[in-house]
């Protein structure tokens, strides 16, 4: 696999996944992935920054030997997640003389995960600075993005950020730089919402603390690299941002046809409303999809049908993901049909408990909807459409 060059000696080494569709067996990938990791060689000493999936690992193996890479001192391990640490037993092997540096907690879960031993490891704090002659490496710990030792490493001379997971996106392309900025920035989001947005106010101050720094580059460990940092930095400022979007997300199963029916009515009527409205056939979407429209909606109406006097286990699956994910919607509510009995409502309104929001008012239908039914969805877009004017929407 090519070796591509980001600047004077240093280079993305790592392997382009074009075929992967799912990761951690949940996150749909519609263009694939990346393991980007990243050789700097300074004047004294060369790093390797990150490594690669470890069923890829012969992938970078074989990179480093046909870039002639005879040493390696240093392997920044800025993330304990197996897609980047995984092959590190593999490159110890190769360049046994090499030293894994990254902090405490990574060094243990590397431990744990990898087996690796501990004398291995240098072991470096928030800010500390690693020497490789005429190249410096930074190091900036940002827990919880997504795990708890995360981190980033900044090379002082040439400016640039190599971020890992944070700021990256599952997406493989030929082209190291960002070129299709629109194609990206989707790609970002859809990465954002499924990775990051529970850990959104934590991103907030590492943003904040990133700004001292000079950026001309952000290298991610996943996507393309940014040349103009500004794209990344301003998306994730707004995603995180407390700002929502006039916007509704309307995820839902009919099993039936009476669900349907309501939420294609209840779309109608937000659309009569200007308001912004995405319904989701759970049956068909992208759960990814899904994800990227909570980034930023205002209000989630939630459609089921009742199973077995619950919801549609599609719909509880959806609940449970979007209270996983924690994005910033304000407003939430339950539409459906029962046909005898049974807690639906209650049942999905209990699965939204991480969700700090205001619960509006239910349509629940026996059977298939009819004229007072539609004139109750007409009082929820209503009612929708005030609570997004109270937020000046
Ligand atoms: Fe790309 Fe958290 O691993």
């Amino acid at each position: 696999m090519a070796i591509q060059k980001v600047k004077q000696n240093v280079f993305s080494i790592g392997m382009k996944d074009w075929d992967r569709r799912l990761f951690d067996e949940l996150i749909p990938l519609p263009d694939g992935t990346s393991y980007n990791a990243y050789l700097v060689e300074g004047s004294d000493k060369t790093a390797l920054i990150d490594t690669v999936d470890p069923e890829t690992v012969n992938v970078l193996y074989d990179n480093l030997t046909n870039h002639g890479v005879s040493k390696i001192d240093y392997i920044i391990a800025n993330h304990a997640e197996q897609d980047h640490s995984g092959g590190i037993p593999a490159i110890l092997s190769k360049y046994p003389e090499s030293k894994v540096v990254t902090n405490e907690k990574c060094k243990n879960m590397l431990i744990d995960l990898l087996k690796i031993p501990d004398d291995k490891f240098i072991v470096i704090k928030d800010e500390e600075s690693l020497s490789l002659g005429d190249k410096t490496l930074q190091f900036f710990l940002t827990p919880w993005v997504h795990w708890p030792e995360t981190m980033v490493t900044y090379l002082k001379e040439e400016h640039i950020l190599f971020s890992c997971d944070f700021l990256g996106s599952h997406y493989v392309s030929s082209e190291l730089f960002v070129k299709d900025e629109t194609k990206v920035y989707t790609s970002a989001k859809r990465y954002y919402a499924e990775i990051m947005m529970p850990f959104r106010k934590n991103i907030v101050r590492y943003l904040e603390k990133l700004e001292d720094l000079e950026i001309d580059m952000v290298a991610p460990s996943h996507g393309q690299i940014f040349d103009n940092p500004k794209l990344i930095f301003d998306a994730y400022k707004d995603w995180t941002s407390d700002n929502v979007k006039n916007k509704i997300v309307i995820p839902y199963v009919s099993m039936h046809g009476s669900t349907k029916k309501m939420v294609e009515y209840l779309t109608d009527a937000l659309i009569k409303r200007d308001i912004m409205v995405k319904p989701f056939n759970l049956t068909v979407t992208d759960i990814g999809e899904l994800a990227i429209e909570l980034v930023d909606a205002a209000t989630i109406v939630i459609g089921s049908p009742t199973v077995l006097a619950g919801p549609h286990p599609s719909v509880a699956y959806a609940a449970f993901l979007a209270n996983m994910l924690r994005p910033k919607v304000k407003f939430a509510t339950v539409i459906g049909s029962y046909g005898w009995g049974g807690k639906m409502v209650e049942n999905v309104v209990g699965m939204l408990g991480n969700l700090k929001v205001e619960i509006l008012s239910t349509v629940i239908v026996k059977g298939f909807p009819e004229k007072s039914d539609f004139l109750a969805l007409d009082d929820l877009a209503d009612e929708i459409l005030n609570k997004h004017k109270q937020l000046n929407l």
